[in-house]
């Protein structure tokens, strides 16, 4: 089994990413294999006009940068986990123009009849926030839904942590690190615990 983690978050070792690193750690201990996405290393370039009609004939898109390496490892993967901070009420740029290249998969399916996704799996979201709005998370969780349902994965939980702005600070909330690590247990299989989830469904 493998997991993927897509860190949208541009800032390595920040709240986000300590949040993914997390997760993927509750992965690994259940023997699961891990890979981690920074999408900030990578040459993503925003949806272009080409790619409103035009695609591969092996449904993938067709300009040529990083962007279908990031398709056939989200297609390869068993099970996905999307970190992203709120910025400005929503999923950071990084996210949004990654998901937006997922225009290939309705062009596939609608030109060449194909059916990219066809492995059902699960998926979850992870998010981090400076203040306190419910909200931001809201408007995050509809367009990362969208997004799962797009590529055949079943929305399968959440974590989302307010109150963290400086670099770090999420290391001094344990019960949020606790529970990130949960997640990625039960991602890859584990039964859930009594213990701290809470309200995370899985
Ligand atoms: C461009 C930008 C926009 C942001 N917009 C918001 C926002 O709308 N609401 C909020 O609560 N925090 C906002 N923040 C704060 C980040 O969500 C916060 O610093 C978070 O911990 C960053 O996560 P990271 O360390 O993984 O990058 C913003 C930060 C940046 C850099």
């Amino acid at each position: 089994m493998k997991i993927v983690g897509i860190c949208a978050s541009p800032r390595k070792n920040g709240n986000t990413d300590t949040l993914l690193e997390k997760v993927l750690a509750g992965v690994k201990d259940q023997g699961a294999e891990t890979e981690k996405i920074f999408l900030s290393d990578l040459n993503i370039l925003p949806v272009s006009e080409n790619e409103y009609e035009s695609v591969t004939k092996e449904g993938f898109s067709v300009v040529q940068d990083d962007m279908n390496m990031v398709l056939r490892k989200i297609e390869e993967c068993d099970a996905l986990v999307m970190a992203s901070p709120i910025f400005f009420g929503s999923i950071s740029a990084q996210a949004k123009i990654m998901i937006d290249r997922f225009q290939c998969v309705w062009l596939a399916k609608n030109t060449l009849k194909k059916e990219m996704f066809q492995k059902e799996r699960k998926g979850v979201f992870v998010s981090v926030e400076a203040t306190n709005r419910e909200d931001f998370f809201q408007n995050a969780k509809s367009i990362v839904r969208h997004f799962f349902a797009t590529i055949n994965v079943k929305y399968a939980g959440e974590l989302f942590c307010p109150g963290v702005d400086t670099k770090g600070k999420v290391l001094e909330k344990p019960e949020v690190l606790e529970k990130a690590y949960e997640l990625g247990a039960m991602l890859a299989g584990a039964n859930p615990s009594a213990s701290s989830l809470g309200d995370v469904p899985i």
